[in-house]
C-alpha cells in the first residue's frame, strides 16, 4: 500500500529519498512527503504534497531542503482523505517525524488519551498517535528513541512498519516491523531503510529483512536489532539490482510491457521445473516429498486476481489430479470456523507475498492441522514465502502495473505444475503426463501467437470504450477467466463489469441485457461449447452486443451477429492461460481510449498490506 524509504548518510539524502519514492510509487500514490534533519540548524524540515511523487519533487525543487538523515513516504489513504495534512511524515512538535505503513487499530483510544494529556492532533490519520506516544514516552522517562519505540510497540494493535527520526539524535533512524514489511539496506558508512528493497536499488545490493516484532536502530555505521528484549543478528542477503526491469522501455505503460513479457515470464517459471516429459517434483523443494505423500485434498486461499488463479486450479485438480479442492477468498477465510479435512494441503497464491489478508489466513491455517503450507508467490523474500513450509516461485520478474497480468499467467503455470505433481501421485498415466508437459513446452510460443491479435483487439476496443457496463461469460474452467477479464476491465477502465457462468444468465442477469450491454464470452472449443452457444443465442435474441473469443474450430465465423477475437487453437489444459491474454489487452486498450491512469488506477494500490 504505502511505501517507506529512509537514509542515514554522510551526504545529502534528498536525492536518495525522492528516487526511492519514485520506485515505490506503484504501491500507493495519493500523497507523498519527506522529513530530513538539517545537522547545521538541528531542525527537522518536512515537505509534503498531495498527488504523485512528481508533486513532491517539484515542491522540493522550488524550495530545497537538505539533510543527511531523513525518512520519506508515499501514501495510499486508509484513515483520512488524501490531503497535505494527512500525508506523512507526521510530527510531534519540532522534535520527532514519523512515517508508517499499516493500520493502528486502537488509534481512537490512544488518541483520546493523548488529547487528555494535552497533545494536539493536526491530521485525521491513525499514524499521528504513534509519533505523539513516542514524544510522551521519551520526555516522561528520559529515554532515547530506540528505548521509547521498544516500550510503546506492545501498546499498538494492528499492523505497522514504522520509521522515526528525532532532531536530538540526528544520525539515527529507529524502525519497527509488525505485519508490514521493512528491509534495511546496508551501505558503507551509511545505511538505509525501506518497505521494499526496490526503493534502494540505486544505493545498495545488501539487505537485511526485519522479522515480525523486530525493532531496530540504524546509524551511519551500526545496525542494532531487537526482538523483544533480546538483541538479535539477522542475515544479510545480496539482491541484484532490478533497475532495468522497472523501466518501461518502448511501451507506453508497465501494464502493456508486462502483458508482452508473459511468454518470457512463463518460460522462466517453467525453466528447471519440467524435463522433456515430466514435471520435476524437486522444484517444490526438499520438504515437498514428505508433505505431498500425505496430501489427499487441497485448500487454496488468495485475494483478487490470485484468487481467480485458485478458482482455475480447482478445475485442474479435479480433472487432472482427481483431488477435491476448496478455494476461498483470504479476507473471508481468515474469520471463518474452518473445518480442515485430513490430508489437506494449504496453498496460498500471491504476487507480492505481502497481502495482509492472505498472510493472516496463512497464520490462521498454521494452527489448524494442515499437512503443509505451500506458497505460490512472485517474491522470494516475501513474508508469505518465509512463513510457509515450502514454495514454488513464479519467475515473472517485478510486476509494477497495479493490474496483475504476468503474475496471473505465471501463477497458473506454477499451479498447473502442482496439479500435475499431485496427479502423478494419484494415478495420472505416464502418457497423460507426457502430453501435458509437451503442451507446457509449447506455452510460451502460444502466448506470443495470441499476442499477435493485439491490433485487432485494439480496434475492437473502440466499441466498448463508451459503455458503462459489461458482462463477461464463460463456462466451467473459463468462468474464472471471465471473472479475471471483468476485474481487469473495471480496475483500469472504471467500467462496471461482472462475470457469470453462462448457464446462470437466465437466472437473473439476462434482465440486464439490451442493445447497450456488451457481453464478452470466452469460448474455447471444449465440451461445454455447445451449451455456451445456447447461452449466447439468448443474449443475441435480446439485442446484447456480443464479443466472442474463440479459435476457428469453434464454429464462429466473421459473418455472425458478434465481433470475433480469433486466437489459434490451443490445448484444452492451457486454454485458461491463453484466453486470459485477449481480455488483458482488451481492458488495456479500453482504458487507453478512456484516458485513465492505466498503471495507477484510482483508489487502488499494488500491494494491499492492510486489512
Ligand atoms: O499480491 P497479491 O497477489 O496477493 O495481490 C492480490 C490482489 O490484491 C491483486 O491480485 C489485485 O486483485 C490486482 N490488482 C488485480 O489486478
Amino acid at each position: 500500500m504505502c511505501g517507506i524509504v529512509g537514509a542515514v548518510a554522510q551526504r545529502d539524502v534528498i536525492g536518495i529519498l525522492l528516487e526511492g519514492l519514485k520506485r515505490l510509487e506503484y504501491r500507493g500514490y495519493d500523497s507523498a512527503g519527506l522529513a530530513v534533519i538539517n545537522q547545521k540548524t538541528a531542525h527537522i524540515n518536512s515537505v509534503r504534497a498531495v498527488g504523485k511523487v512528481k508533486e513532491l519533487v517539484d515542491k522540493v525543487a522550488a524550495d530545497p531542503v537538505h539533510g543527511k538523515t531523513g525518512i520519506a513516504h508515499t501514501r495510499w489513504a486508509t484513515h483520512g482523505v488524501p490531503s497535505e495534512r494527512n500525508a506523512h511524515p507526521h510530527m510531534s512538535g519540532a522534535d520527532f517525524a514519523l512515517v508508517h505503513n499499516g493500520i493502528i487499530e486502537n488509534h481512537e483510544e490512544l488518541r483520546r488519551n493523548l488529547i487528555a494529556d494535552g497533545y494536539e492532533f493536526l491530521s485525521d490519520t491513525d499514524t499521528e498517535v504513534v509519533v505523539h506516544m513516542l514524544h510522551q514516552e521519551c520526555t516522561k522517562n528520559q529515554l532515547d528513541t530506540l528505548a521509547a519505540v521498544r516500550n510503546i510497540v506492545p501498546r499498538l494493535h494492528g499492523a505497522y512498519g514504522l520509521c522515526v527520526i528525532r532532531r536530538s539524535e540526528p544520525e539515527k533512524i529507529v524502525v519497527a516491523r509488525s505485519g508490514s514489511p521493512l528491509v534495511i539496506g546496508v551501505g558503507i558508512g551509511e545505511n538505509f531503510i525501506a518497505s521494499d528493497p526496490l526503493a534502494l536499488g540505486q544505493v545498495t545490493d545488501r539487505f537485511i529483512y526485519l522479522e515480525e516484532g523486530d525493532v531496530a536502530e540504524i546509524s551511519l555505521d551500526s545496525i542494532r536489532i531487537f526482538s523483544g528484549d533480546t538483541a538479535v543478528e539477522r542475515q544479510t542477503t545480496r539482491i541484484k539490482s532490478e533497475i532495468e526491469e522497472i523501466e518501461k522501455g518502448e511501451y507506453g505503460h508497465f501494464m502493456l510491457k508486462e502483458i508482452y513479457e508473459q511468454a518470457k515470464a512463463i518460460k522462466n517459471t517453467l525453466s528447471g521445473r519440467i524435463s522433456e516429459k515430466h514435471v520435476l517434483e524437486e522444484a517444490f523443494g526438499i520438504k515437498a516429498k514428505a508433505i505431498f505423500d500425505k496430501v489427499t485434498n487441497v485448500q487454496i486461499v488468495a485475494c483478487g486476481t490470485s484468487f481467480h488463479a485458485g478458482l482455475i486450479t480447482k478445475y485442474w485438480l479435479e480433472n487432472i489430479a482427481k483431488m477435491p479442492c476448496q478455494v476461498d477468498i483470504a479476507s473471508d477465510y481468515r474469520y471463518r470456523n474452518i473445518i480442515v479435512q485430513p490430508g489437506s494441503l494449504f496453498v496460498t497464491i500471491s504476487q507480492s507475498g505481502e497481502t495482509a489478508d492472505t498472510l493472516a489466513a496463512l497464520r490462521y491455517a498454521s494452527e489448524s492441522g494442515y499437512v503443509g503450507r505451500l506458497a505460490i508467490c512472485n517474491v522470494a523474500t516475501s513474508s508469505l514465502v518465509r512463513e510457509s513450509d515450502f514454495s514454488l516461485l513464479t519467475i515473472a520478474g517485478r510486476e509494477i502495473g497495479v493490474a496483475s497480468t504476468k503474475a496471473f499467467t505465471t501463477q497458473l503455470t506454477a499451479l498447473l505444475l502442482l496439479a500435475l505433481v499431485l496427479g502423478r501421485r494419484n494415478g495420472m498415466s505416464n502418457a497423460d503426463e507426457e502430453q501435458y508437459v509437451k503442451d507446457l513446452h509449447r506455452l510460451p510460443d502460444l502466448v506470443n501467437q495470441v499476442l499477435k491479435q493485439d491490433k485487432a483487439i485494439q480496434k475492437l476496443s473502440i466499441s466498448l470504450a463508451d459503455k458503462h457496463h459489461a458482462l463477461f461469460l464463460g463456462r466451467g474452467i473459463q468462468y474464472p477467466v471471465a471473472k479475471e477479464g471483468a476485474l481487469k476491465l473495471k480496475e483500469i477502465s472504471y467500467i462496471h463489469a461482472e462475470a457469470y457462468p453462462a448457464g446462470e444468465l437466465k437466472h437473473g442477469p439476462l434482465a440486464l441485457v439490451d442493445d447497450k450491454m456488451p457481453v464478452i464470452a470466452v469460448a474455447p472449443n471444449d465440451e461445454l461449447l455447445g451449451k455456451l452457444k445456447g447461452n449466447l443465442a439468448e443474449v443475441s435474441a435480446r439485442g446484447g452486443k456480443l464479443f466472442v473469443i474463440a479459435d476457428e474450430s469453434a464454429g464462429f465465423d466473421d459473418e455472425g451477429d458478434y465481433q470475433l477475437i480469433r486466437i489459434p487453437p490451443v490445448p484444452d489444459v492451457l486454454a485458461p492461460i491463453l484466453y486470459t491474454i485477449p481480455l488483458q489487452l482488451l481492458s488495456y486498450h479500453v482504458a487507453i481510449l478512456k484516458g485513465t491512469d492505466v498503471d495507477h488506477p484510482r483508489n487502488l494500490a499494488k500491494s494491499v498490506t492492510v486489512e
